[in-house]
């Protein structure tokens, strides 16, 4: 994970890195630090914290400079300290921010011993920081030694590298990480992603795996992986600044959970546009659609569960048999691979590195396509992917992914009606009823978002809990793992979620007066069997919070509380549901003061194991 960020410039640099960093905060946040060619020293500053604490402090420092680097950490090899926080610096002459993991750091690093070098952090990164010196001052150029230096990592990195007596170029490099080069007038940038220098530029380029650049104030070259020159496209970027400010939201989960309908309806006009058809996933799938025996779906997270929705609504209405992993387990086993069925991954940012690997893997045991889905473009899991289906939920800045998720779903259930029309399953009848039924999905959701004062007041009764339980069946199993997960994740408390019919098996012996059990229980074919695995937690004293909707004929009484949406949607019911269960966990995060967006220990885009 971490967020890099870099610039060269006439002007001074330290608030283009800062505000660049703390736009990239979602990808770590647990330190922070610049580095900026300052007269005749690099000048540094580092925190433990968030950037806001390191922004005071080069405050403080009258930090100033035309050319620099910053990071933000996610910690992986080394613990939250300033000494590993980054940038990384060789004797004072060469400054380097990384994101990734070196993977032959230790061989590295004796090497880097025997030659003399002393490391102060217990970072793979510092070894880069010394390889690129033990280069430089042989006589290479910078990015000769950068060049050098980067041919012998194996792993993953995105990096930029300053030297003291170079205040004319910064150069940079990426295998396995993302990073741009932002182009500027007489000024140029690297970032992780555009959102850190859309302030100072639109103007984009995506630079590929092995690829290295060289930066001045006045142009910027490229080589790629073969060590050739290489012209790169310039894209402009379309994320608008607004996208990336709170507005009136006192959370950007709050913002995002409120923006589902209209992202759900940017989505949804995508699937209007094309209808059920094979090239709403791009021009190659009307001949890789029909071909398909099966569906394999790889993802991590939030994107996994999405990833099981996905499974009841292709194996019933495309009738193929769909199978869905978690990526960082496929990745390590001998999985059986039927090369006619559809790889799927599921990733919000398109660089989660399991998803990737496991992308990879499903390639090399012989799966001959895969689709993705990904809500950010030109990421590399689309890139490595030979269909793609982008949502369009605008960017997402919670760790806790809210309308990335729900839009993933309207992908899934996109793709499982366009398989199902594909293999003659779906009348026109049916899929004009399909489409209707997306139409009414934004409105539906709104209606839920209307719950919110009710679910408010039910948070405060789980604020005080330790462990909470979360029941769904069948196609709303998924949601409540997502409750679950949510809950878990921002506010802290323990909280499982269970097929309600696996209650009896082994849950039911931890239900008592203290255990909340929330119950997803729409007017769905399943409602008669949840209502009777409900009476099971009421007969042990369990206290149920139960989200229905309007046809499930739910009345309040001791120890059952209801929350209805206002009437069920059939298929698409578990999009609907999943939005008060992320209400449930927002304000329940609230009423513990929990932060929100960055919660403890978890980064949004995980680009290492
Ligand atoms: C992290 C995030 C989750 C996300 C998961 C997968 O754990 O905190 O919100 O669901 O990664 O990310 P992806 O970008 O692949 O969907």
């Amino acid at each position: 994970m971490c967020g890099i960020v870099g610039a060269i410039a006439q002007r001074n640099i330290v608030p283009i890195l800062v505000e660049g960093l703390k736009r990239l905060e979602y990808r770590g946040y647990d330190s922070a630090g610049v580095a900026v060619l300052a007269g005749d020293e690099i000048r540094r500053v580092r925190r433990v914290g968030r950037v806001a604490e390191m922004e005071s402090a080069a405050a403080e420092d009258g930090l100033q400079g035309q050319l620099g680097i910053g990071h933000t950490r996610w910690a992986t090899h080394g613990g939250v300290t300033e000494y590993n926080a980054h940038p990384h610096i060789s004797f004072g002459k060469i400054a380097v921010v990384h994101n990734g993991i070196i993977e032959n750091h230790e061989q590295q690093r004796q090497r880097l011993k025997d030659l003399g070098y002393a490391f102060e952090s217990q970072t793979d990164t510092e070894v880069i920081a010394h390889l690129v010196h033990h280069y430089y001052q042989s006589g290479s150029s910078l990015f000769d030694a950068v060049k050098q230096a980067t041919r012998e990592l194996t792993g993953a990195y995105a990096i930029g590298v300053i030297a003291l007596d170079r205040p004319d170029e910064l150069v940079c490099a990426r295998m396995g990480c993302p990073l741009l080069v932002g182009l500027g007038e007489g000024e140029n940038f690297i970032a992780s992603d555009v959102s850190a220098i859309l302030s100072a530029t639109r103007r984009v380029i995506f630079l590929e795996e092995g690829d290295i650049g060289h930066l001045t104030r006045d142009g910027v070259k490229l080589i790629d992986k073969n060590d050739q020159p290489i012209e790169r496209p310039v894209h402009l970027s379309d994320v608008s600044l607004a996208s990336l400010e709170l507005g009136p939201y006192s959370h950007f989960m709050q913002k995002e959970i409120h923006e589902q309908p209209k992202a759900l309806s940017d989505t949804i006009e995508a699937v209007q546009d094309y209808g059920f058809n094979p090239e709403l996933f791009g021009d190659a799938a009307a001949g890789i659609l029909p071909q398909l025996e099966g569906v394999k779906i790889l993802a991590c997270g939030t994107s996994y569960y999405a990833g099981m929705t996905a499974k009841y609504w292709i194996e019933s209405i495309a009738g193929l048999p769909c199978d869905v992993e978690i990526a960082s387990e496929y990745r390590y086993r001998d999985a059986f691979a039927n090369p006619k069925h559809l790889i799927v991954t599921i990733s919000q940012s398109g660089e989660t590195l399991d998803t990737m690997e496991a992308l990879k893997y499903a390639k090399e045991l012989g799966h001959q396509y895969a689709l993705s889905i990904c809500n950010v473009r030109e990421s590399a899991i689309p890139r490595a992917s030979d269909l793609v289906f982008y949502t369009r939920a605008g960017a997402e800045i919670g760790v806790a992914s809210t309308k990335a998720f729900t839009t993933q779903l309207v992908g899934l259930f996109a793709l499982a009606v366009t398989l199902g029309k594909t293999r003659g399953r779906v009348s026109a009848e049916a899929e004009a009823q399909y489409l209707d039924e997306l139409r009414h999905l934004p409105g539906s959701v709104q209606h839920a978002l209307n719950l919110e004062p009710q679910i408010k007041a039910w948070s405060e009764r789980f604020a005080a809990k330790d462990d909470a339980l979360f029941l769904g069946r069948g196609l709303h199993y998924p949601i409540a793992l997502e409750g679950a997960l949510k809950l878990k994740e921002i506010s802290y408390i323990h909280a499982e979620a269970y097929p309600a019919g696996e209650l009896k098996h082994g849950p039911l012996a931890l239900v008592d007066e203290n255990m909340p059990v929330v119950v997803i229980a729409p007017n769905d074919a399943l409602l008669e069997k949840v209502k009777s695995n409900m009476q099971e937690v009421r007969a042990r004293g369990g206290e149920l919070f139960v989200f229905a909707d309007a046809d499930s004929h739910f009345s309040e009484s001791d120890g059952v509380h209801v929350i209805r949406t206002p009437r069920h949607v059939g298929v698409l019911s578990p999009i609907v549901h999943t939005i008060p269960v992320q209400m449930l966990a927002y304000h329940v995060a609230l009423s513990r003061g929990t932060d929100v967006d960055k919660p403890r220990n978890l980064a949004k885009s995980v680009t290492v194991e």
